[in-house]
Protein backbone atom coordinates (compact mmCIF):
# COMPACT_ATOMS: atom_id res chain seq x y z
CA UNK A 1 0.00 0.00 0.00
CA UNK A 2 1.65 3.26 -0.86
CA UNK A 3 0.72 5.80 1.79
CA UNK A 4 0.35 9.99 0.87
CA UNK A 5 1.12 12.19 3.98
CA UNK A 6 -0.35 14.73 5.66
CA UNK A 7 1.40 18.01 5.81
CA UNK A 8 2.53 17.65 9.24
CA UNK A 9 3.75 14.03 8.51
CA UNK A 10 5.81 15.68 5.51
CA UNK A 11 6.97 18.08 8.70
CA UNK A 12 8.56 15.01 10.34
CA UNK A 13 9.96 13.34 7.53
CA UNK A 14 12.01 17.28 6.62
CA UNK A 15 13.62 16.93 10.27
CA UNK A 16 14.64 13.34 9.91
CA UNK A 17 15.80 13.95 6.43
CA UNK A 18 17.55 16.88 7.32
CA UNK A 19 19.30 15.08 10.44
CA UNK A 20 20.41 12.39 8.19
CA UNK A 21 21.64 14.93 5.83
CA UNK A 22 23.75 16.39 8.57
CA UNK A 23 25.18 13.48 9.93
CA UNK A 24 26.72 12.49 6.30
CA UNK A 25 28.15 16.55 6.44
CA UNK A 26 29.56 15.77 9.55
CA UNK A 27 31.22 12.52 8.71
CA UNK A 28 32.55 13.76 4.76
CA UNK A 29 34.34 16.51 7.08
CA UNK A 30 36.56 13.45 8.28
CA UNK A 31 36.91 11.23 4.92
CA UNK A 32 40.70 11.18 4.53
CA UNK A 33 43.62 8.18 4.44
CA UNK A 34 44.01 6.42 7.72
CA UNK A 35 41.24 6.82 9.35
CA UNK A 36 38.51 3.49 9.56
CA UNK A 37 35.26 3.31 8.91
CA UNK A 38 33.73 2.52 12.53
CA UNK A 39 35.09 6.24 13.57
CA UNK A 40 33.29 7.62 10.70
CA UNK A 41 30.12 5.67 12.13
CA UNK A 42 30.67 6.74 15.65
CA UNK A 43 30.47 10.38 13.91
CA UNK A 44 27.23 9.72 12.50
CA UNK A 45 25.68 8.03 15.44
CA UNK A 46 26.92 10.99 17.44
CA UNK A 47 25.34 13.52 15.11
CA UNK A 48 21.82 11.63 14.48
CA UNK A 49 21.61 11.07 18.37
CA UNK A 50 22.70 14.65 19.68
CA UNK A 51 19.94 16.03 16.99
CA UNK A 52 17.19 13.96 18.48
CA UNK A 53 16.69 11.31 16.01
CA UNK A 54 17.88 7.36 16.45
CA UNK A 55 19.82 5.45 13.93
CA UNK A 56 17.53 4.44 11.78
CA UNK A 57 19.74 1.32 10.48
CA UNK A 58 21.08 0.01 13.81
CA UNK A 59 19.80 -3.09 14.62
CA UNK A 60 17.41 -2.74 11.36
CA UNK A 61 17.10 -6.72 10.84
CA UNK A 62 19.91 -7.30 12.65
CA UNK A 63 22.27 -4.56 10.64
CA UNK A 64 25.58 -3.83 13.51
CA UNK A 65 25.76 -0.15 12.86
CA UNK A 66 24.38 3.52 12.46
CA UNK A 67 26.00 3.69 8.45
CA UNK A 68 26.79 1.10 5.72
CA UNK A 69 30.55 1.80 4.48
CA UNK A 70 30.62 0.57 1.22
CA UNK A 71 34.52 0.77 -0.16
CA UNK A 72 35.59 0.69 -3.88
CA UNK A 73 33.89 -2.71 -5.73
CA UNK A 74 31.32 -3.30 -2.29
CA UNK A 75 28.27 -1.94 -3.55
CA UNK A 76 26.03 -1.17 -0.47
CA UNK A 77 25.70 -2.42 3.35
CA UNK A 78 29.20 -2.34 3.73
CA UNK A 79 29.98 -2.94 7.47
CA UNK A 80 32.20 -0.01 9.29
CA UNK A 81 34.97 -2.06 11.12
CA UNK A 82 38.81 -1.47 11.98
CA UNK A 83 39.22 -1.16 8.20
CA UNK A 84 41.21 2.24 7.65
CA UNK A 85 40.77 3.99 4.04
CA UNK A 86 43.29 4.48 2.03
CA UNK A 87 44.61 7.03 -0.92
CA UNK A 88 42.25 6.35 -4.03
CA UNK A 89 39.80 4.51 -2.48
CA UNK A 90 36.05 5.60 -2.84
CA UNK A 91 33.49 5.96 -0.32
CA UNK A 92 29.97 5.36 -0.02
CA UNK A 93 27.76 6.54 3.00
CA UNK A 94 24.55 5.37 3.26
CA UNK A 95 23.04 7.15 6.49
CA UNK A 96 19.44 7.00 8.11
CA UNK A 97 17.71 8.75 11.10
CA UNK A 98 13.82 8.29 12.40
CA UNK A 99 12.47 11.30 14.13
CA UNK A 100 9.19 10.90 16.02
CA UNK A 101 8.53 7.76 14.24
CA UNK A 102 9.73 9.12 10.29
CA UNK A 103 12.30 8.18 8.60
CA UNK A 104 15.22 10.04 6.48
CA UNK A 105 17.67 7.87 4.16
CA UNK A 106 20.29 9.42 2.10
CA UNK A 107 23.59 8.15 0.75
CA UNK A 108 26.26 9.67 -1.11
CA UNK A 109 29.82 8.67 -2.55
CA UNK A 110 33.06 10.48 -1.58
CA UNK A 111 36.60 10.19 -2.86
CA UNK A 112 39.46 9.56 -0.52
CA UNK A 113 42.19 11.42 -1.27
CA UNK A 114 43.34 11.45 -5.25
CA UNK A 115 41.30 9.13 -6.89
CA UNK A 116 41.11 8.10 -11.11
CA UNK A 117 39.89 9.83 -13.35
CA UNK A 118 37.46 6.79 -14.01
CA UNK A 119 36.54 6.38 -10.45
CA UNK A 120 35.60 10.24 -10.25
CA UNK A 121 33.27 10.22 -13.31
CA UNK A 122 31.76 7.35 -11.66
CA UNK A 123 31.21 9.01 -8.52
CA UNK A 124 30.08 12.19 -11.10
CA UNK A 125 27.39 10.14 -13.56
CA UNK A 126 25.79 8.39 -10.64
CA UNK A 127 25.16 11.71 -8.48
CA UNK A 128 23.68 13.20 -11.88
CA UNK A 129 21.51 10.10 -12.41
CA UNK A 130 20.08 10.72 -9.18
CA UNK A 131 19.00 14.09 -10.36
CA UNK A 132 18.56 12.90 -13.89
CA UNK A 133 15.42 11.06 -12.28
CA UNK A 134 14.88 13.76 -10.02
CA UNK A 135 12.81 15.91 -12.82
CA UNK A 136 10.28 13.47 -13.09
CA UNK A 137 10.12 12.92 -9.17
CA UNK A 138 6.30 15.09 -9.26
CA UNK A 139 2.39 14.34 -9.49
CA UNK A 140 1.32 12.92 -12.95
CA UNK A 141 4.99 11.24 -13.85
CA UNK A 142 5.09 7.78 -13.38
CA UNK A 143 7.23 5.41 -11.30
CA UNK A 144 8.71 4.07 -14.89
CA UNK A 145 10.03 7.34 -15.90
CA UNK A 146 12.00 7.84 -12.60
CA UNK A 147 13.74 4.27 -12.90
CA UNK A 148 14.22 5.08 -17.04
CA UNK A 149 16.39 7.96 -16.42
CA UNK A 150 18.63 6.98 -14.30
CA UNK A 151 18.89 3.91 -16.47
CA UNK A 152 19.34 6.11 -19.60
CA UNK A 153 22.00 8.42 -18.27
CA UNK A 154 24.16 5.73 -16.51
CA UNK A 155 24.24 3.47 -19.27
CA UNK A 156 24.65 6.37 -21.83
CA UNK A 157 27.40 7.28 -19.77
CA UNK A 158 29.02 3.73 -19.97
CA UNK A 159 28.61 2.18 -16.95
CA UNK A 160 25.76 -0.57 -15.56
CA UNK A 161 22.82 -0.48 -13.62
CA UNK A 162 22.45 -2.76 -9.96
CA UNK A 163 18.88 -4.94 -10.62
CA UNK A 164 19.35 -7.06 -7.32
CA UNK A 165 18.60 -3.67 -4.81
CA UNK A 166 16.15 -1.25 -5.59
CA UNK A 167 14.99 2.42 -3.89
CA UNK A 168 11.51 2.05 -2.19
CA UNK A 169 9.17 4.18 -0.84
CA UNK A 170 9.75 5.61 2.57
CA UNK A 171 7.42 7.08 5.75
CA UNK A 172 6.68 5.56 9.28
CA UNK A 173 8.84 2.43 7.92
CA UNK A 174 12.08 2.84 6.33
CA UNK A 175 10.95 0.16 3.21
CA UNK A 176 7.30 0.97 1.83
CA UNK A 177 6.21 0.42 -0.91
CA UNK A 178 6.84 1.02 -3.80
CA UNK A 179 9.72 -0.31 -5.05
CA UNK A 180 11.75 2.00 -6.99
CA UNK A 181 14.11 0.20 -9.71
CA UNK A 182 16.71 2.14 -11.29
CA UNK A 183 15.86 0.44 -14.41
CA UNK A 184 12.54 0.18 -16.19
CA UNK A 185 10.10 2.21 -18.97
CA UNK A 186 9.05 5.79 -19.20
CA UNK A 187 5.89 5.90 -19.24
CA UNK A 188 4.95 2.72 -16.96
CA UNK A 189 4.12 2.06 -13.57
CA UNK A 190 2.08 3.94 -11.22
CA UNK A 191 1.41 7.56 -11.66
CA UNK A 192 3.00 9.75 -8.71
CA UNK A 193 1.02 11.48 -6.60
CA UNK A 194 1.71 15.06 -4.21
CA UNK A 195 3.09 13.94 -1.20
CA UNK A 196 4.11 10.39 -1.43
CA UNK A 197 7.62 10.04 -0.27
CA UNK A 198 10.51 7.88 -2.19
CA UNK A 199 14.08 7.15 -1.20
CA UNK A 200 15.59 6.79 -4.95
CA UNK A 201 18.77 5.37 -5.00
CA UNK A 202 20.89 4.43 -7.86
CA UNK A 203 23.77 2.12 -7.37
CA UNK A 204 25.89 2.71 -10.45
CA UNK A 205 29.03 0.25 -11.79
CA UNK A 206 31.93 0.65 -13.73
CA UNK A 207 31.61 -3.32 -14.90
CA UNK A 208 29.04 -5.76 -14.84
CA UNK A 209 25.39 -4.84 -12.81
CA UNK A 210 25.57 -8.18 -11.11
CA UNK A 211 26.54 -8.30 -7.66
CA UNK A 212 26.94 -10.93 -5.12
CA UNK A 213 26.44 -10.68 -1.25
CA UNK A 214 29.56 -11.71 0.86
CA UNK A 215 29.72 -14.42 4.10
CA UNK A 216 28.62 -11.56 6.10
CA UNK A 217 25.49 -11.56 4.95
CA UNK A 218 25.29 -8.15 4.24
CA UNK A 219 28.04 -6.59 2.01
CA UNK A 220 27.04 -6.38 -1.34
CA UNK A 221 30.15 -6.64 -4.10
CA UNK A 222 30.83 -6.41 -7.57
CA UNK A 223 30.87 -10.06 -9.41
CA UNK A 224 33.78 -8.51 -11.56
CA UNK A 225 35.31 -6.69 -8.32
CA UNK A 226 35.33 -3.48 -10.44
CA UNK A 227 34.33 0.03 -8.30
CA UNK A 228 30.30 0.64 -7.94
CA UNK A 229 28.89 4.05 -6.60
CA UNK A 230 26.10 4.86 -4.85
CA UNK A 231 23.44 8.07 -4.24
CA UNK A 232 20.52 8.43 -1.81
CA UNK A 233 17.54 11.26 -1.64
CA UNK A 234 14.65 10.87 0.42
CA UNK A 235 12.02 13.12 -1.59
CA UNK A 236 8.55 14.57 -1.11
CA UNK A 237 6.67 14.52 -4.34
CA UNK A 238 5.09 17.83 -5.46
CA UNK A 239 2.69 18.81 -7.97
CA UNK A 240 5.83 20.96 -10.02
CA UNK A 241 8.58 19.14 -8.57
CA UNK A 242 9.90 17.46 -5.77
CA UNK A 243 11.33 18.26 -2.22
CA UNK A 244 14.39 16.88 -1.44
CA UNK A 245 13.91 16.14 2.62
CA UNK A 246 17.45 14.67 3.13
CA UNK A 247 19.47 18.09 3.21
CA UNK A 248 20.54 20.28 5.45
CA UNK A 249 20.52 24.02 5.03
N1 LIG B 1 19.54 2.89 2.31
C1 LIG B 1 19.44 1.49 2.64
C2 LIG B 1 18.16 0.96 2.07
O1 LIG B 1 17.44 1.73 1.57
C3 LIG B 1 19.52 1.32 4.09
C4 LIG B 1 19.32 -0.05 4.63
S1 LIG B 1 20.75 -0.62 5.23
C5 LIG B 1 20.49 -1.37 6.68
O2 LIG B 1 17.88 -0.21 2.07
F1 LIG B 1 21.64 -1.51 7.19
F2 LIG B 1 19.74 -0.69 7.45
F3 LIG B 1 19.93 -2.52 6.47
CO1 LIG C 1 17.21 3.46 0.99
Amino acid sequence: MITIKTNSEAELMRYAGRITARALNEVSKHIKPGITTLELNKIAEDTIRSNGCIPAFLNYNGYPASICTSINEQVIHGIPSARKLKEGDILSIDCGAIYKGYYGDAANTYPVGKISAEAQRLIDVTRQSLHEAMVYAREGCRLGDISNAVQSYAETNGFSVVRDFVGHGIGTKMHEDPSVPNYGTAGRGILLRENMTLAVEPMINMGTYEVQVLDDEWTAVTLDEKYSAHYEHTLLIKKDGCEILTIDD
